[in-house]
């Protein structure tokens, strides 16, 4: 099976899926990266590992829908199985959303329902929460709205910042990530029309 990986900017996740990979653990093999922007360091990752890396940089397109056109066809020139969003800081357009529809997977670092979108862990640590965590979901046209597959939980402390509750949940996300990808890839997590399953068992 063949994957697309979509990255805006480090790619640490990118990084735990290539991984994956060089030890047969990934169940397929990503065939491209795209980034919508042009410097982002897992295009780097990407090409040293021997993977094609494509730059789409947002700001050539005159909207969200052009955009969006070009990345599909981009996308769909790889023949993907599964398209892969691993910290790609983009807005999807309904039109996107609908044509990878099942078989598009996302990474939030949050213990979705609980904060949905930007700033998850200064807003987690806000709210004196004892315990935050990361979800991995298929996309929806909800933005971070879309059936989880898998979350994992780290404990807050109260001598946890911004910093350290990231650097947790990261180590967790990349853990949890290449997990998610394998189960889809193998054919035992899949979409349905009353959501998501494993080994054929609800989510
Ligand atoms: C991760 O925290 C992920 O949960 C979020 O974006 C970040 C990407 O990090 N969606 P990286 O580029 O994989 O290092």
């Amino acid at each position: 099976p063949r994957v697309v990986v979509l990255i805006s900017g480090s790619g640490s996740n990118l990084q735990a899926l290539i991984d994956a990979q060089s030890y047969d653990e990934l169940g397929g093999e990503i065939v491209a990266v795209i980034s919508n922007k042009a410097d982002a360091y897992g295009l780097k990752r990407a090409r040293d590992a021997g993977i094609e890396a494509v730059a789409l940089p947002h700001r050539e397109y005159d909207s969200r829908e052009a955009f969006d056109g070009a990345l599909i066809k981009v996308i769909e020139r790889h023949e993907p199985d599964l398209v892969v969003l691993a910290g790609f800081m983009r807005i999807l357009t309904p039109r996107f959303v609908q044509r990878f529809y099942g078989r598009m997977l996302n990474i939030h670092p949050s213990l979705l329902p609980a904060y949905q979108g930007l700033h998850t862990h200064a807003r987690a640590l806000a709210d004196g929460v004892s315990e935050h965590g990361v979800s991995v979901h298929f996309v929806s046209e909800e933005l971070d709205g879309g059936p989880v597959v898998v979350q994992a939980a780290v404990d807050v402390t109260p001598e946890d910042t911004e910093d350290s509750l990231q650097q947790k949940v990261q180590s967790r996300e990349h853990l949890i990530y290449p997990i998610a990808v394998r189960w889809f890839l193998e054919g035992r997590l899949t979409l349905g029309a009353q959501g998501p399953t494993l080994d054929g068992t609800p989510l």
